[in-house]
């Protein structure tokens, strides 16, 4: 007898955790892999974040905070949204949640009924389907192309549109493929959201993580109807490497951040009390371990870019942003978790199979790794498809 429900039947488990944690039992038993599996930042959270949620922590903020969080680091939010991104929130229309995973989760339970679409380009953050799977909804994977930077055009969103498209999800910077929108890619989305009422998820969890002199747009600030239409989600665990802390937060219309705060009093209640105040002093805090955190990964991205274009039989475009590259591994003729096996037990390289984001002709290589870990299982890798 069957005692699960339906509703998770067809759920795949989270391919990317599972990579991650192969490579890291075949370390704890004393093997020497290089692994470009992670998907969080390499460094500790900042000593000033920790000292402000310990002191929260003996000052005794071990109570529930209201559904949404706390009003104080609400505020906080609405500040940096203003400052950063060009967008005036009230704070009624923030809600912090349990990590960004959390926010997109309770965004897209707000928002889908059953039956409705969404549309997700592909590649995409693996969570992206089976959150809209697990709301009832369907997802509508529309395959994007390498030689468009691995992004979603206008015309291929009103070509996947229906009558029951409810919402589109956007990611930039992007998890895989490190891609950005522009401005006028952005407008032109928009304008087919805008066209038959979509609401647009705007997934900008790497916006601090962005390199060179691309600008990061929230597409909410294009205009006021634009942002009656969108939701965009951020947090603390890339920026900030806080990933351990589980904090996000979603800046929404008024009646969808209700139905959000709703959803979450009923699930989660709130946030972690101590944990919020840690965040109002990431927020407010000093910047410099965040800059050098990217400078840090702008290098290593460099040095990685000027590697993989020289490797024989894969591709990759320049990422922009957050820190992946997406290598195309099309003429090497093995789909992507077979690469990604073999590598793992011939080279002890780990990387994550392309076919978590959607797509098998690729794999995803990470750089929050030390230089050192980069050198040498780039080496590996080369081997690896040299001997193909
Ligand atoms: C694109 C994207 N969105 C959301 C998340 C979730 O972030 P959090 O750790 O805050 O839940 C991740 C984490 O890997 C991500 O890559």
């Amino acid at each position: 007898m069957d005692l699960t429900a339906e509703r998770l039947a067809n759920i795949a488990p989270s391919m990317t955790l599972s990579v991650t944690n192969r490579a890291a039992e075949m370390k704890a038993a004393g093997e020497d892999v290089c692994s470009f599996g992670a998907g969080e930042p390499d460094t500790d959270t900042p000593d000033h974040i920790k000292a402000a949620c310990i002191a929260a922590l003996e000052q005794g903020a071990t109570k529930y905070t209201a559904a949404a969080g706390l009003p104080a680091l609400r505020e906080a939010i609405a500040n940096k949204l203003m400052v950063d991104n060009g967008l005036e929130y009230d704070v009624s229309q923030i809600s912090v949640n349990c990590g960004a995973k959390h926010s997109l989760f309770n965004a897209i339970l707000a928002v889908c009924d059953p039956g409705d679409e969404v549309i997700i380009p592909s590649p995409y953050w693996t969570s992206y389907p089976e959150m809209v799977r697990l709301a009832g909804a369907v997802p509508v994977i529309v395959e994007t192309d390498e030689k468009n930077g691995w992004k979603l055009t206008a015309e291929q969103f009103e070509d996947n549109m229906s009558i029951k498209t409810k919402m589109v999800i956007l990611n930039s910077p992007s998890n895989p493929t490190g891609a950005m929108y522009s401005r006028s890619e952005l407008e032109a989305i928009a304008e087919v959201a805008l066209s038959e009422d979509i609401v647009i998820l705007s997934d900008e969890i790497y916006e601090k993580l962005v390199y060179g002199d691309t600008e990061h747009i929230s597409i909410a600030s294009l205009s006021q109807e634009v942002k009656d239409l969108t939701i965009t989600v951020n947090g603390f665990s890339k920026a900030y490497s806080m990933t351990g802390w589980r904090l996000g937060y979603t800046a929404a219309p008024e009646k969808i951040a209700a139905a959000i705060a709703k959803a979450q009093s009923h699930s989660t209640s709130a946030p972690t009390t101590f944990a919020q105040y840690g965040a109002i002093a990431a927020l407010m805090g000093d910047q410099a371990p965040l800059n050098d955190m990217r400078e840090e990964l702008d290098m290593r991205r460099k040095y990685m870019l000027s590697r993989l274009n020289r490797i024989h039989n894969v591709t990759t475009i320049e990422p922009k942003g957050a820190f992946y590259f997406l290598v195309n591994i099309r003429k090497i003729g093995l789909k992507s978790v077979n690469f990604a096996d073999k590598l793992l037990s011939r080279y002890k390289v780990a990387v994550v199979p392309g076919i978590a984001f959607g797509n098998d002709y690729t794999v995803r290589l990470s750089y929050a790794t030390s230089l050192d870990v980069i050198k040498e299982g780039l080496d590996r890798f080369e081997d690896f498809c040299r001997s193909y």
